[in-house]
Parts: structure tokens; C-alpha cells; sequence
């Protein structure tokens, strides 16, 4: 279960393991339960932010005991490569209305908080019944925004995590545990 991809990487970017795939497992069913009891006998729609969120949505509805259907978004954040700057931009939006659903956003990291709190907004202006967010990873240390994430999975240290969908030039999204990027490898980055 704990495939460890570090020997194979050919740029040495993966750093130490922050989550391994053993407490995802673990969490995402935790999750799973938590949200199939809050949610019991409602109609609720999950709302993934792509692309990032697909893992952890995939492996988190199939942990659920309540019905529910999916959508996705996919938003930009205007911003260097590891700086979200709270001004997003909409790529794809939902399919259907949200009015009177119950809507849950389920995302990867919620870092700033900055793209976060433009979705909530975004959505509450749409009248659904509810809305709240699942994240799988939170890193407080970094909040800007205030927002409130009623379900997260964990938080961890002030690190560029990537792997279980989470990217750094769009690769590692497909590692099966949660790393830290090696950023002394990287070029000093120009701001
Ligand atoms: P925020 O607006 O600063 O909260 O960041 C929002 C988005 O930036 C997240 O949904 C991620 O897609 C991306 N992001 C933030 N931190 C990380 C990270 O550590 N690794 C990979 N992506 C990140
Ligand atoms: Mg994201």
C-alpha cells in the first residue's frame, strides 16, 4: 500500500513523507462516515475543485453511505506558482443550479484560504440549502482569509505538499501519500 515512488523521481523533488497512504486510507473513511451521518436522508451535492480535489473526492464518495451526485470546478488563481492572489477566475463551471441543495466543495489544500473564500462566495450566491467544505489538507499557518472548513482531514506544516492529486507543475499528482516538495532544488523564485 505504501508505494514509495522518492527512488524513482528523476529530479529528487520528493521530500520527506507529510501524510502517508495508510492515514489517508484511514481518514478518508473516517470522513466518509462523518459525512454519511451529518448528511443522512439529505440531498447533497458534492462540488470537487478540480483538478486537485480528484483523488481525494473519488476515494471519499465511495466511503459514503448517502446518495449523492458530483460536479466540478475548475477555477484559476491569478499568482505566481506556489502564491495563490485571491483574484480567481471560473474555467468550468458547475453543470446544474444549486439552489435549494445542499452543496459540499471538496478540495485538496486550503492554503490562503483566498481561493476558497471567492468559491464560497460565489456558490452562497446561488441560494443552496447549505454549504460547507471538506479539505483534505489545511495549512493554518498560511491562512489570509477567514473562512470556515467545517470537515479537514489534516493539517500539516508550512511545506509545498504535493501527491493524492496534489501538483507542482502538474506532476506528483498521482503519488499514493502526501509529500513535501524539495524546494532547495528548485531555482530561487523570482516574485
Ligand atoms: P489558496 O487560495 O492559497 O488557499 O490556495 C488554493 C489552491 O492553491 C489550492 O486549492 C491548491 O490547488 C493550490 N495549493 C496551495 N497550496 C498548495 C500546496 O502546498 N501544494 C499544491 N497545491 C497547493
Ligand atoms: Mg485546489
Amino acid at each position: 500500500m505504501n508505494v514509495d515512488l522518492r527512488p524513482t523521481d528523476p529530479d529528487s523533488l520528493i521530500s520527506d513523507v507529510l501524510v502517508p497512504a495508510d492515514r489517508l486510507v484511514a481518514r478518508v473513511a473516517e470522513l466518509g462516515a462523518e459525512l454519511s451521518r451529518d448528511y443522512a436522508g439529505t440531498d447533497l451535492l458534492l462540488v470537487g475543485v478540480l483538478k486537485g480535489a480528484v483523488f481525494f473526492m473519488a476515494d471519499l464518495v465511495r466511503q459514503m453511505t448517502v446518495s449523492c451526485e458530483i460536479d466540478f470546478m475548475a477555477v484559476s488563481s491569478y499568482g505566481n506558482s506556489t502564491d495563490s492572489s485571491g483574484v480567481v477566475r471560473i474555467l468550468k463551471d458547475l453543470d446544474a443550479s444549486i439552489e435549494g441543495r445542499n452543496v459540499l466543495i471538496v478540495e485538496d489544500i486550503v492554503d490562503s484560504g483566498l481561493t476558497l473564500s471567492y468559491l464560497m462566495r460565489n456558490l452562497e450566491a446561488r441560494g443552496p440549502a447549505s454549504l460547507e467544505v471538506c479539505a483534505l489538507l489545511t495549512k493554518p499557518a498560511r491562512r489570509v482569509a477567514d473562512i470556515s472548513c467545517r470537515y479537514v482531514g489534516f493539517e500539516i506544516p508550512n511545506r509545498f505538499a504535493i501527491g493524492y492529486g496534489l501538483d507542482f507543475g502538474e506532476r506528483y499528482r498521482s503519488l499514493p501519500y502526501v509529500a513535501a516538495l524539495d524546494e532547495s532544488k528548485l531555482p530561487a523564485e523570482l516574485d
